[in-house]
């Protein structure tokens, strides 16, 4: 019988224009399964100027939130729930470094290493907290329950 994991932690994980445009969401998603992750649910969607300023509402006045901003109402995104045991850390520790040229030369193997460019285009986004996982996975699946997922919930939205 499979591991029970509807009481598993969940997290936000974001597939950024630069991944999806060159066609490595289907990579980064087998990436997360093969990590142990179990995707819970996956949309593809496109944030308007104003979504993605509110998603990214903590970084408005730093210097980059203007190109922040640009960048992910550039293009589809795929937006993502993933479950696992300590899935909040464990997505954050494949994606690397935020930069994908710091990643790169720390963790050549990491999701931003691979998939990514630069300090702009670092093709995946990963909650930082259970409450931005609360916050975050809310904003895309308004309708999602954050207790435990029904058996059988792990049906992609595409
Ligand atoms: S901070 O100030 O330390 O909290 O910022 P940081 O954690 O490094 O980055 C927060 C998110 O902003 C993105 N970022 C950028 N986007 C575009 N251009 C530049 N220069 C830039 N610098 C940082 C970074 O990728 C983070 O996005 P997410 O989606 O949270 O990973």
């Amino acid at each position: 019988m499979a591991a029970a994991w509807t009481t598993l932690e969940k997290t936000y994980a974001m597939i950024k224009p630069d991944a999806v445009g060159a066609g490595n969401a289907e990579l980064i998603l087998r990436a997360a399964e093969d990590a142990g992750f179990i995707v819970v649910k996956a949309a593809r969607t496109t944030l308007s100027r104003e979504r993605a300023g509110e998603f990214y509402a903590e970084h408005r006045g730093k210097p980059f939130f203007p190109n922040l901003v640009s960048f992910m109402s550039s293009g589809p995104i795929v937006a993502v729930c993933l479950a696992k045991t300590n899935a909040i850390a464990d997505w954050r520790a494949l994606m690397g470094p935020t930069n994908t040229l710091v990643a790169r030369e720390e963790k050549p193997k990491s999701l931003r290493a691979l998939y990514g460019t630069d300090g702009t285009k670092n093709a995946t986004h990963g909650s930082d907290s259970l409450v931005s996982a609360s916050r975050e996975l809310k904003f895309f699946f308004p309708n999602m329950t954050l207790d435990p997922v029904p058996e059988g919930a792990e049906a992609r939205e595409f």
